[in-house]
């Protein structure tokens, strides 16, 4: 029998966040178990940080809310968290034993993990040491494998429209070819049905290294149809064919969890098109206003969807899972068949 449930989100933020935590607390509090919140992810289980949550009190009015009530933290890993040794060197720690302990200090019997695959791999390891766990899949980047999406991509994608939309009308009026990095650091779904959506002329992924006279190639054939403007869309983890992704700022050498951050790209590509075309470039970077703000009705239904099955299958009895959903349909995963398994453009890696 479950009678304390804990969640945390972990990871960069992304819409729809609050309304699974509401649709849990309601589920939950209706079949009288209680709801904790661990503050700013696997943090907040290291720290023993956590508030009560309640569908009367603080996660009352949660549904169009941005950002998450009880916070995120995309650098923690507690399996392999840094601190400094003796001699002010970062070492690399497993601390996942402290949190185990925190978890049967409060009484937990379930925790339900909001994250993308980083998150998910943690959860997956903490099932291993014996903690019952449900993850539910959240990224803009909608790259976790065995759920056609994720919470919170399609309110990016609707951004990142707005915004291609916006380019085109100047983009026209100035015969520029515009360009507007977006972000999906292994995968390019934000950038590829933004611009299906956008009526973009290029669009560069991930999973399809680059080669820029191509690109000059077909901005060229429209400049000859009279086009004089063209607008590119291009993921911040698209690289260049035998070259590097763009990297804005690598961290305590790369290693821990996100220390490598991506950017710049949009204006690598910005400038080779200008240079190559002679043909007035611009790039836009539109970063974070994407995973910001409220989440559209689609990511609201679909994590209300995502928090009731959640919280439905620790009812049931079933743990150590992913919460799915797949043609219509929602259902569930084995954490360890999704850990280490992206799902990218091309390949989807969904087993059913
Ligand atoms: O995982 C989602 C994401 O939006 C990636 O596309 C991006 O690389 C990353 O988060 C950036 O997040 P932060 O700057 O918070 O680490």
């Amino acid at each position: 029998m479950i009678k304390k449930i804990a969640i945390l989100t972990n990871g960069g933020d992304a819409p729809g966040l609050n309304a699974v935590i509401r649709a849990i607390v309601k589920v939950a509090e209706r079949n009288e178990i209680e709801c904790y919140g661990f503050i700013e992810g696997y943090k907040g289980l290291l720290n023993n940080n956590y508030i009560k949550l309640e569908s009367s009190g603080n996660a009352a009015g949660l549904l169009h809310r941005g950002g998450t009530i009880i916070g995120a933290s995309n650098s923690t890993n507690v399996f392999n968290y840094p601190v400094k040794n003796e001699n002010g060197e970062t070492e690399y720690v497993d601390l996942s034993d402290k949190c185990i302990e925190n978890l049967n200090n409060l009484g937990i019997d379930c925790i339900f993990t909001l994250g993308g695959d980083g998150t998910q791999k943690s959860a997956r390891d903490f099932s291993l040491k014996g903690v019952k766990v449900i993850g539910v899949p959240k990224t803009i980047d909608n790259d976790v494998a065995h759920t056609d999406v994720t919470f919170g991509f399609n309110t990016a994608v609707e951004v990142a429209t707005e915004a291609l939309d916006r380019l085109h009308t100047t983009a026209a009026s100035h015969n520029r070819v515009m360009v507007l990095e977006v972000m999906g650091r292994y995968a390019g779904w934000i950038a590829l049905d933004s611009a299906i959506a956008g009526g973009a002329d290029v669009c560069l992924i991930p999973e399809i290294p680059y080669d820029i006279n191509k690109v000059v190639d077909k901005i060229r054939n429209r400049a000859k149809r009279g086009k004089n403007f063209s607008i590119v869309v291009v993921s911040e983890g698209a690289k260049p064919l035998n070259g590097e992704i763009t990297v804005k700022r690598t961290l305590d050498e790369g290693k821990g969890v996100d220390n490598v951050r991506l950017g710049g790209v949009g204006d690598v590509v910005a400038k080779q098109i200008e240079d190559i075309t002679g043909i007035p470039t611009r790039n836009t970077t539109l970063g974070y206003v994407q995973r910001g703000g409220s989440p559209i009705p689609f990511d609201r239904i679909l994590s209300t969807k995502f928090g009731y099955k959640a919280i439905e299958l620790a009812l049931q009895g079933t743990f150590n899972v992913l919460v799915t959903y797949n043609g219509g349909h929602l259902s569930y995963a084995s954490l360890e068949d999704v850990v280490g398994d992206n799902k990218v453009i091309g390949a989807p890696s969904r087993k059913y």
